[in-house]
């Protein structure tokens, strides 16, 4: 398949937009920060199944990092993004620089509440979902596509989208894509390449554990009892847990006794070494 075009300002973006529309053609938005790899791809390939067109943008968002995280050195592999993008059949590729994202004088953010306020990433990273908020607000109104599509795999991340464009009557609907997986389980991860060989070996247990702490939910063993036991496997395992929580999937709190295990989701973030991985996986 031939090369996805890249628009690097949004006014580019926004006549790329425009010329979709009067070719009649759907429009998709995948949002990323580049790094790609099969479950980004999964996500584009999917986001096509609903639409014509699909534009992916690539931009390292400096509002979501918090000062002591991983901005600087996030991994950074533009030209062979762009390759695997022409493999999946991107059309176009949004890749601005910061100052044209955030000019000076930027002074907007998008303040939220629900379920970017429930104990879980908000707990560990206080300004992250207010950079991601606000970038993905921003990209949903420059490229205003019909369709846009997140990973389950920021399981919380997709609730505040979804949340923010229903508040904000952002005119775009909001897909999720399942979480795409190495052959032994660890979900796929821009942050996987920072792991030493001998953490990449351990990681694994994450998915392992978030399996069998499902499947205890699902025989309505105590949730409690069940989120204490699955953070000290991954303790013992060497991991340094930030939380392992059993929430109610549509709105991430706490769920009432007896709920029905189907409506409940795990989630989990873990420092291995010094990188930070997530994960969460459905109960039903
Ligand atoms: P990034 O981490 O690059 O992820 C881009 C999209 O890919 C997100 O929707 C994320 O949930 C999804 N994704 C990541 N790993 C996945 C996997 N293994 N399987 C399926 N989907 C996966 O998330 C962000 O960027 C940023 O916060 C962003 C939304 C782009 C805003 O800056």
């Amino acid at each position: 398949m031939g090369k996805p075009i890249i628009l690097d300002s949004v006014a580019a973006l926004r006549a790329w937009r425009e010329a979709m529309r009067k070719a009649g053609h759907r429009v998709g938005l995948v949002p990323t920060m580049g790094a790609l790899h099969a479950g980004h791809l999964s996500l584009v390939t999917g986001v096509k199944t609903r639409v014509d067109k699909a534009v992916v943008s690539i931009f390292v968002n400096p509002t979501q990092f918090a000062p002591t995280e991983d901005f600087s050195k996030y991994p950074r592999t533009f030209e062979s993004d762009i390759k695997l993008l022409s493999e999946v059949g991107a059309e176009a590729v949004f890749a601005p620089q910061v100052a044209e994202m955030y000019p000076d004088g930027f002074a907007t953010t998008v303040s939220l509440e629900g379920p970017a306020k429930v104990g879980l990433e908000d707990a560990f990273r206080p300004t992250h979902f207010a950079g991601v908020a606000t970038v993905v607000a921003k990209l949903l109104l420059q490229a205003l596509p019909d369709v846009a599509i997140f990973g389950e795999k920021d399981f919380q991340q997709l609730a505040v989208i979804r949340r923010m464009a229903l508040d904000l009557d952002i005119p775009v609907a909001i897909l999720g894509g399942a979480t795409v997986r190495e052959a032994d389980g660890l979900a796929m991860s821009s942050r996987n390449v920072y792991l030493t060989p001998e953490e990449r070996a351990a990681a694994p247990i994450i998915h392992r554990t978030l399996l069998e702490a499902a499947a205890l939910a699902r025989k309505r063993q105590p949730l409690d009892r069940i989120e204490i036991e699955a953070a000290n496997a991954l303790s013992a395992a060497g991991l340094a847990v930030d939380y392992l929580a059993i929430r109610d999937a549509a709105s991430l709190a706490i769920p009432v006794v007896g709920a029905d295990p189907r409506t409940l989701r795990i989630l989990v973030a873990a420092k291995l070494g010094k990188t930070r991985l997530i994960d969460n996986i459905a109960v039903g």
